[in-house]
């Protein structure tokens, strides 16, 4: 099977905000707050080339072991971008979704989750994820407590958190690191991983350009050789 040119669905880990800051004396936050600059710009550019879907890890289940401040921070910035984004998002079409455990975050922004939601459910443009308070583990888990509770748990698969969305074709990481870091662990298992150096308030559409370049070069086999993939065998009848 071919790779497509551009990817259906986007997975993004936005790491190295808080290193931004610091090698510009700012406090971390401040990272954070630029990162959001990269967001805005990251949706134009996949809304653009034709992405479906954009999944960004905002907040792990293992963030809140941040420093208070930080945590306030980030979920600060989630509240304003509720109250001050999703209209745009509206406008262009964007369908927009959080996925997590968001039952842990304020009232407000729960409230303010829910209305961006129902306001965006149609929207057909892209779709995207914020994923906030969300682990790879916690999403099997609840999703094999909801199968079994169902009677079912064989159907497990049904009740994560992307059941009703593609797998990610592409999986990018900034920052330097090369690991999952507990994102999207069951939906990961034939994304291509795309790592590299750049610090994510730097990440603008040169560096995604890049990412989709390396990504339409990749060979993508789903388990059958180079062999198959480039020839595959015609079917009797
Ligand atoms: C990782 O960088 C980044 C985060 C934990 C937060 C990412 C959040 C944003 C970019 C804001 C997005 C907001 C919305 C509302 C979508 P780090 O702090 O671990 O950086 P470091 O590795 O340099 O310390």
């Amino acid at each position: 099977m071919e790779a497509p040119v551009v990817p259906r669905h986007i997975a993004v880990v936005m790491d190295g905000n808080g290193r931004w800051a610091q090698r510009r004396l700012l406090p971390r936050v401040a990272g954070h707050k630029q990162g959001v600059h990269a967001v805005r710009s990251l949706i134009r550019a996949a809304r653009e080339r034709g992405v479906e879907v954009l999944t960004v890890f905002a907040f792990s289940s293992e963030n809140w072991q941040r420093p208070p401040d930080e945590v306030s921070f980030l979920m600060d910035l989630l509240l304003r971008a509720l109250r001050e984004e999703v209209d745009k998002l509206h406008s262009n079409d964007v369908r927009f979704r959080v996925v997590g455990d968001v039952g842990a975050l304020g009232r407000e922004t729960q409230q303010l989750i829910d209305q961006a939601q129902a306001l965006t459910a149609s929207n057909r443009g892209l779709c995207l994820n914020v994923a906030v308070n969300y682990g790879g583990r916690w999403d099997i888990e609840q999703a094999v407590a909801r199968a079994v509770a169902a009677g079912d748990a064989r159907a497990f698969a049904h009740y994560l958190s992307f059941a009703d969305q593609p797998d990610p074709d592409l999986f990018i990481r900034t920052g330097g690191e090369r690991r999952i870091s507990n994102f999207l662990l069951w939906q990961l298992a034939y994304t291509e991983l795309y790592f590299c150096d750049t610090l994510w308030p730097d990440f603008g559409e040169a560096e995604f350009a890049q990412a989709l370049a390396w990504f339409a070069a990749r060979e993508r086999r789903f388990g059958r050789t180079g062999e198959q993939v480039r020839e595959p065998v015609a079917l009797p009848g």
